[in-house]
């Protein structure tokens, strides 16, 4: 048949995205209109900020979503948009335009969980092996998933507490480094050594859940005793000792997931995807289990549209559309 041209909306966090995939696979064009100067100042996403820019933007990011892809809204089939998980007041910007085009033009409308996205940008560097498990590890969300085909989603685990990326930008934080502090403690770790104790999060032996806060608060207690023994710590071997820490469950959880499930691929998605000392140990595990690991470009791994628009891609192959009362759901089970 002739080309599925969906047009992908997210605005959950702080990122404005618009983007036009064709079949679920072939990036025409993913307009991404971050936010994260502004953020920058306060120090973490401030709801109210984001919203806001989300109303400024959002027209625009869709106009060049479109002509970037050559398109008009006449050559669209389906729209995607993310209505949950993230903040209720961005989701409804994205939620609104979306609505309003899909009532506007009569184009249908396709419901996205924010979650599904991160695991579709691998669909757009590869073709997905069922059954497969997806790390899904960012500033907002740590999730381990199963899924035994498309649109089947099963959450193995999750965080119990702080998600991955906010544990690195809380360290980040403590050791006066610029928001968001994941990348610089990624490099601080590549000129240190693990050599400071640190707690490891395994939880119950059965456990497929997640925990970053207790070693957080161990990251802060060493800094904490070290300058009132008048000591001084080494920021690299400190950042490499909690990377260690980090990178080794988070690895160790997903090769068990993928034993016991017997998983055919291992995704890996989110900001945290871009982590230096994830993707070498992930490699090295899933090499020695002789596992096909995906990890897709770190512009796909970060909030954007062309994912929404991929995971859209599957609800549109089963007639899954939104009503018009579509709504956007903070807390959205997967
Ligand atoms: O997916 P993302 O762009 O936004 C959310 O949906 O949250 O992820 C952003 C998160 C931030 O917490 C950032 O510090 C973290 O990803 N991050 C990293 C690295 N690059 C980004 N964390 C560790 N190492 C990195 N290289
Ligand atoms: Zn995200």
């Amino acid at each position: 048949g002739r080309p599925v041209n969906i047009l992908g909306i997210e605005t959950s966090c702080d990122e404005t995205s618009a983007s036009v995939v064709q079949d679920g696979r072939t990036v025409l064009s993913n307009i991404i209109a971050s936010q994260a100067d502004i953020h920058k100042r306060f120090g973490g996403v401030v709801p109210e900020v984001a919203s806001r820019r989300h109303v400024e933007n959002i027209t625009l990011t869709i106009e060049e979503a479109l002509q970037e892809a050559g398109k008009t809204l006449d050559d669209i089939q389906a729209i995607a948009v993310t209505y949950g998980p993230g903040l209720v007041g961005a989701l409804l910007v994205g939620v609104a335009a979306a609505k309003a085009i899909s009532y506007a033009r009569g184009i249908p409308l396709i419901g996205v969980h924010h979650i599904a996205g991160h695991i579709y940008a691998n669909r757009l560097v590869t073709e997905m092996e069922f059954p497969l498990i997806a790390l899904v590890v960012s500033g907002g969300h740590t999730e381990l998933v199963w899924m035994k085909e498309h649109g089947h989603y099963e959450i193995l685990g999750e965080t119990r507490d702080d998600a991955a990326g906010e544990a690195y930008d809380k360290v980040a934080r403590a050791l006066q480094l610029p928001y968001p502090g994941g990348p610089h403690i990624d490099r601080l770790a590549h000129e240190g050594t693990p050599s400071i104790p640190l707690p490891r999060a395994w939880l119950e032996p059965n456990s497929y859940d997640f925990s970053f806060s207790g070693l957080k608060s161990a990251v802060l207690n060493t800094l904490h005793n070290a300058s009132q023994r008048g000591e001084s710590i080494s920021p690299q071997d400190l950042a490499a000792s909690f990377q260690d820490s980090v990178t080794e469950v988070l690895v160790e959880k997903t090769i068990r997931a993928v034993k016991e499930y017997r998983a055919r691929q291992v995704l890996l998605a989110g900001g945290v995807a871009a982590n230096r000392g994830l993707r070498e140990r992930l490699s090295k595990r899933c090499g020695e289990e002789g596992l096909p690991l995906v990890i897709p470009p770190l512009s796909l791994c970060t909030d954007n549209a062309a994912m929404i628009a991929a995971a859209g891609y599957i609800s549109y192959q089963k007639r899954r559309f939104a009503r018009l009362d579509l709504n956007g759901v903070p807390g959205l089970p997967l």
